[in-house]
């Protein structure tokens, strides 16, 4: 989505609050994300507790967030587990989350103890962020301690580098230089839940960007959507129902797995996994209710060598 002069992403909130409503819920063995309620505000708290308790409210609109948060826990439960795993196996140093919106990684995976990250995400999403953080901090330590408050919740990561970019008009590699990210040493790259709202060249142009930055034992994990007229008349649906979420944030880009096999293998990026998000929820147990959401949506891991 080019977002230029606009708000913050409420879709970043929609999939924060769906891991939320899952933490300790669904395959709890797999998936946990117990930071993700503290980054969200009061009112958004309140559809994640009902979908919690599975009591569904009364009045059209607040059934609607009711049923969206739901959906959205069952989409990111195998989502998050699988890039969890594939980040786990590839701890480089530097870690790279393009689009991060309300991605809690940073602070709740000890793995990323000697990891420095780069949060990149559009400018407005990323301010937004940096307030939750803080207003997070400020909650769990107490109005006495506002200084410490200031600079956000304490992360599990060496160091979080926020940086701000909007992919359809700045330059990735240049603000990533701005923010300390070394080219030369190898570098995951987390791509989460972004590529369906840019275009087609903004797709390309990011990837480009990145293999630019890219050494040997470099690797890119990417969530992407595949063309599904099951998943686009829901995502109407949704839209027609009364949800604000998507609709202002609409979808842009949608690829076959060859199609982006292709895209990455041009930029010397190998796919060496490539799964839907059904058979990874099936693989942990997870909920698996909206099939066709569940079917074209998919995880790649390419690897650099
Ligand atoms: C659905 S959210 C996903 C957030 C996060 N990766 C996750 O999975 O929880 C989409 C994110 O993409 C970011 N985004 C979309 N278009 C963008 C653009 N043109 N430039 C920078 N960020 C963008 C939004 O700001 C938002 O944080």
């Amino acid at each position: 989505m080019n977002q230029s002069g606009r708000a913050a992403s409420q879709t970043a909130v929609l999939v924060c609050q769906g891991r939320a409503a899952a933490d300790g819920r669904a395959a709890p063995a797999r998936f946990a994300d117990p930071v993700a309620v503290q980054v969200l505000r009061a009112a958004e708290r309140t559809p994640v507790d009902e979908v919690r308790a599975g009591t569904p409210p009364q009045g059209w609109r607040a059934r609607t967030t009711y049923e969206s948060v739901r959906a959205c826990a069952d989409v990111v439960v195998p989502r998050t587990a699988a890039i969890d795993e594939a980040l786990r196996a590839r701890v480089t140093g530097q870690l790279v989350i393009l689009g991060a919106g309300l991605d809690t990684r940073a602070w709740r995976l000890h793995e990323l103890a000697q990891t420095d990250v780069w949060e990149v995400d559009h400018p407005a999403s990323q301010r937004d962020k940096r307030t939750r953080l803080a207003d997070a901090a400020q909650a769990a330590q107490g109005p006495d301690e506002a200084d410490r408050a200031a600079v956000g919740l304490p992360a599990m990561a060496r160091s979080v580098r926020f940086t701000p970019v909007d992919f359809a008009v700045d330059d990735l590699g240049a603000a990533l230089d701005i923010a300390g990210h070394d080219p030369s040493a190898p570098t995951t790259w987390l791509w989460e839940g972004v590529v369906p709202y840019l275009t087609r060249d903004e797709v390309r142009a990011t990837v480009a960007m990145v293999a630019a930055r890219t050494v040997p034992g470099s690797a890119l994990i990417v969530n992407y959507q595949t063309p599904s007229v099951k998943a686009a008349a829901g995502r109407l649906l949704t839209r027609v129902l009364g949800s604000s979420v998507t609709s202002g944030e609409p979808w842009r880009s949608l690829w076959r797995p060859q199609q982006m096999a292709a895209l990455l293998g041009e930029y010397g990026m190998r796919v060496v996994s490539d799964d839907t998000l059904l058979a990874l929820a099936h693989a942990i147990g997870s909920p698996a209710r909206g099939r066709s959401s569940l079917q074209s949506g998919r995880v790649a891991v390419a690897e650099s060598h």
